[in-house]
């Protein structure tokens, strides 16, 4: 078990993150190449020994990629935020694995310090301190005011540094055009019913607040300057590996679950036949599977 500063912490979206363990890891995976490439993009204009928040860290990935990236170059400290107490445990263990194999050599030390935290009711400075970076990919908008958490994650920022929002960006494509069963065309429907989906998320999310706006101008108006802000692609081209087979099959499955009903029915039958192991459509058998995603990071500097 981490060292957790609390009991019980819990997210207000609705949604049982400890039952996405898998899917976290198994995104992970197949992200692990882009953001490595981000870390050291990322860790480049930071002093030496800075300290780095992950933010909402999921699973751990972009903790392990920061862990590299500050080891490359003298050491650090990377903190771990999260609220669901199974997902912070794992990104501990895969971050402190990251440490200790990248400690072997003669890179520096990286010490990692998980914090088990609601975001909407605890402060992240007070959590954690200033840090020279805090990285928050995916989460604010998993919090009732995405505006004032933004304001938050700015109050952790030393002067000088940076906060690294990654947050939309395209949506992600899987699916060949024509699958063969069904309508062509299903990729964009199952996106269609996704965006269906996160408006009903966010209007489910206890005492949620509308945040009208792009997130470029919510850090210039929680008082960063140089606001900009850079896309990675995780490109996955087919034939899929293992990897990207059986995460195409899970990512399908939460269609099913997740917005089968904004579905037609007629494309909710093309699904279930996809998800059908014993059915010739099965997903898992096609080799026209891929993945491809463009992830937004939007960056600011406190002055
Ligand atoms: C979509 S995942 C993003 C994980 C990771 N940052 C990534 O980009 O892959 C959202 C994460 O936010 C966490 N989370 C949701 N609500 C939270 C809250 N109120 N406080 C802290 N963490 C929260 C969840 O536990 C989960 O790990």
């Amino acid at each position: 078990m981490a060292a957790h500063s609390h009991n019980h912490a819990h997210t207000h979206d609705g949604i049982d993150w400890s039952s996405r363990l898998t899917m976290l890891r198994q995104a992970d995976e197949l992200d692990a190449e882009a953001r490595r490439v981000v870390a050291r993009r990322l860790v480049r204009a930071l002093p030496e020994q800075p300290t780095v928040l992950d933010v909402g860290c999921g699973a751990g990935g972009m903790s392990v990629a920061l862990v590299e990236a500050l080891s490359a170059r003298g050491g650090g400290t990377v903190v771990l935020v999260d609220a669901t107490p199974e997902l912070l445990d794992a990104a501990t263990a895969a971050a402190r694995a990251a440490a200790a194999h990248v400690g072997d050599t003669t890179t520096a030390t990286v010490r990692v310090r998980p914090v088990l935290a609601d975001l909407a009711t605890e402060r992240a400075a007070g959590i954690a301190g200033p840090a020279q970076l805090v990285w928050a990919s995916n989460v604010v908008h998993h919090l009732p005011d995405e505006r004032a958490a933004v304001v938050g994650l700015i109050e952790a920022v030393a002067p000088g540094g940076w906060l690294a929002l990654a947050e939309g960006g395209l949506s992600g494509k899987f699916l060949p055009y024509d699958l063969g069963v069904g309508e062509p065309g299903l990729q964009d429907r199952l996106s269609a019913a996704r965006a269906q989906w996160f408006v009903r998320m966010r209007e489910n999310t206890t005492d949620s607040v509308r945040m009208s706006g792009g997130w470029n101008l919510a850090l210039s108006a929680g008082g960063l300057v140089d606001v900009t802000a850079f896309s990675y692609l995780v490109d996955h081209p087919a034939p899929p590996g293992p990897a990207v087979r059986d995460w195409a099959v899970n990512q399908l499955k939460w269609y099913d679950e997740g917005v089968g009903d904004l579905l037609h029915p007629a494309d909710r039958r093309t699904v279930r036949r996809l998800l059908d192991p014993h059915d010739p459509a099965f997903l898992g058998l096609r080799d026209d599977v891929f993945l491809l995603t463009a992830n937004t990071v939007h960056l600011g500097r406190k002055p």
